[in-house]
């Protein structure tokens, strides 16, 4: 690909879920996609394959997708996992794992991508969730990955506006991607209707980069769950420990 052609969009874990609709999204706006994960996405421009959780493995990364592409204007850090177990009988090394997958590869490939975004004064997006904002009985170990990656996205953020590179940080709630069913520990959270889609995620998050705005909430009504149980914290421990249990 010339340098200068087509704008670019990298998004890991575009394989399924989320990511996949984000890069069908970018796509359908006339981005060439670059998917990382570790099979293949149907839809993809070119596919990058690597187990983001190995530091070994993210190693040159963003540079060979350079070589490929030319340029780079959006990357979408999307791979994740869940881990829900209680504190006691959490694994450290899987608690590792879920680290080096949700934080330190988000971390790891904006800093192998930040000079050539500052080049195209581009984007950096990273998937956050609620857990990020609200703590979860059982999902603590998956909470603490997501609040580290919000006060990434933040201080980030403030640090490459001299650049007019733009940080936009997504607060999602529960989608019915199948990815409770695959995080590592020993319990499930409990099942509940009220669900967003994938797509329409998708849809918002291009609007918002394209508002460069600083955060989406998706469902927006977790809005108010949150403040409302961070106001009334001890009613929110109780009915969040129970809700497990029913
Ligand atoms: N679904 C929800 O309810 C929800 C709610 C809040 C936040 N989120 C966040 O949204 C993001 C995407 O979630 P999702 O629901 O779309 O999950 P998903 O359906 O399980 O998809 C996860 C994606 O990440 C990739 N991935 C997983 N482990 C990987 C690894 N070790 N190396 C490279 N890629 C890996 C998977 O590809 P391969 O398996 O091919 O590697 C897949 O493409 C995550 O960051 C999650 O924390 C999800």
């Amino acid at each position: 690909m010339e340098r200068g052609a087509l704008r670019v969009c990298v998004i890991t874990g575009a394989s399924k879920g989320i990511g996949k609709a984000m890069l069908e999204r970018f796509k359908r706006e006339g981005f060439f996609t670059v998917n990382i994960s570790r099979s293949e996405s149907t839809g993809a421009d070119l596919n990058v394959k690597a187990d983001l959780s190995i530091k070994e493995q993210r190693e040159g990364l963003i540079e060979g997708i350079l070589q490929k592409t030319g340029r780079i204007d959006v990357l979408i850090n999307n791979a994740g996992i869940g881990i829900y177990e209680n504190w006691e009988s959490i694994k450290e090394e899987e608690l590792r794992k879920v680290f080096e997958l949700n934080f330190f590869a988000p971390v790891d490939l904006t800093r192998q991508a930040v000079s050539f975004l500052k080049e195209s004064k581009g984007a950096v997006i990273n998937v956050s969730s609620v857990a990020g904002k609200l703590y979860v009985p059982y999902m603590g170990g998956y909470c603490a990955t997501k609040y580290s990656l919000n006060a990434f996205s933040d201080s980030l953020r403030a640090e490459l506006k001299p650049y007019s590179v733009h940080v936009l940080n997504l607060i999602v709630g529960r989608i019915n991607t199948g990815f409770s069913s695959r995080a590592l520990g020993s319990k499930r959270p409990p099942e509940t209707p009220f669900t967003g889609s994938a797509e329409k995620l998708a849809d918002l998050t291009y609007r918002a980069f394209v508002k460069r705005k600083r955060e989406v909430v998706y469902p927006a009504w977790y809005r108010l769950f949150i403040a409302l149980a961070k106001t009334f914290p001890n009613i929110y421990d109780t009915l969040a420990l129970k809700s497990w249990k029913s």
